[in-house]
């Protein structure tokens, strides 16, 4: 049986011992990703499972602040081929919006599969570095969510701020040995968090263990 969870649009059912996170298919009868389909009630739901995305694996860790709704414009940077997108196309519906960045055109050939059959779903083939490239593309965002897994990525995140709205919300994923293989994971998130607090207002900070070793989702506020 699919049951509704304290996060709107996310729902839960049980495998066996296993419980699962879902959220219901904008595109009913078509799937990417090889993920696990739920049929219920004329509605079709897709698994979204931790170990392959750090948002799934915030939630699965019970994050706090979760804020992602219908109509929601959102700004993805390294969106990959797109599985964690097409999980935030679900939650924010036909008339909300994903744009997603990738710098890498491998997996945004794939990404453009995706966002052919998702039409909330727009691909930018671009450096996040360098947002200019396409600042005409997208208009104000509710919500960005970084997964770069790159050295300068608070910089990254801080040169895409011009996207977002008052008091919109930054999913912020770090991987400490992308930023610095030599210290301590737990220095590198002090680090970042000096760095972020100049800028943004921290909401909550989530280990995510054990589904990504040495990986922190820093939850954020525009000020
Ligand atoms: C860990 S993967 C993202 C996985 C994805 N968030 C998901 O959950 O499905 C990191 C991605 O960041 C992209 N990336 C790295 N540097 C980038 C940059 N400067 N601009 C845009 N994308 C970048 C990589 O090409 C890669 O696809």
């Amino acid at each position: 049986m699919i049951e509704t969870t304290t996060y709107p649009g996310i729902f839960s059912t049980w495998k066996g011992k296993r419980k699962l996170m879902l959220t219901e298919n904008l595109t009913p009868g078509r799937i990417f990703f090889r993920e696990l389909l739920w049929s219920e009630n004329d509605k079709e739901y897709r698994v979204f499972d931790p170990r392959h995305s750090k948002i799934a694996a915030g939630l699965a860790k019970r994050m706090r602040f979760f804020s992602l709704k219908k109509n929601d414009a959102v700004l993805y940077l390294g969106a990959s081929h797109g599985y964690t997108a097409s999980f935030i196309s679900d939650l924010v519906g036909k008339n909300g919006v994903v744009y997603c960045v990738d710098i890498a055109p491998r997996v945004v050939r794939d990404l453009y599969f995706v966002c052919e059959q998702r039409e909330n779903m727009q691909p930018l083939l671009a450096d996040a570095n360098k947002p200019e490239a396409y600042t005409a593309r997208i208009t104000p965002v509710d919500v960005i969510i970084q997964d770069v897994a790159h050295r300068m990525q608070v910089q990254i995140l801080l040169r895409n701020m011009r996207f977002l709205k008052a008091k919109g919300i930054v999913y912020f994923s770090v991987k400490a040995r992308s930023i610095d293989s030599t210290k301590k994971p737990m220095q590198v998130f002090r680090d970042v968090e000096e760095e972020l607090k100049r800028s943004l207002k921290i909401l909550e900070k989530v280990d995510l263990s054990p589904f990504e070793r040495d990986h922190m989702l820093f939850v954020c506020q525009k000020k």
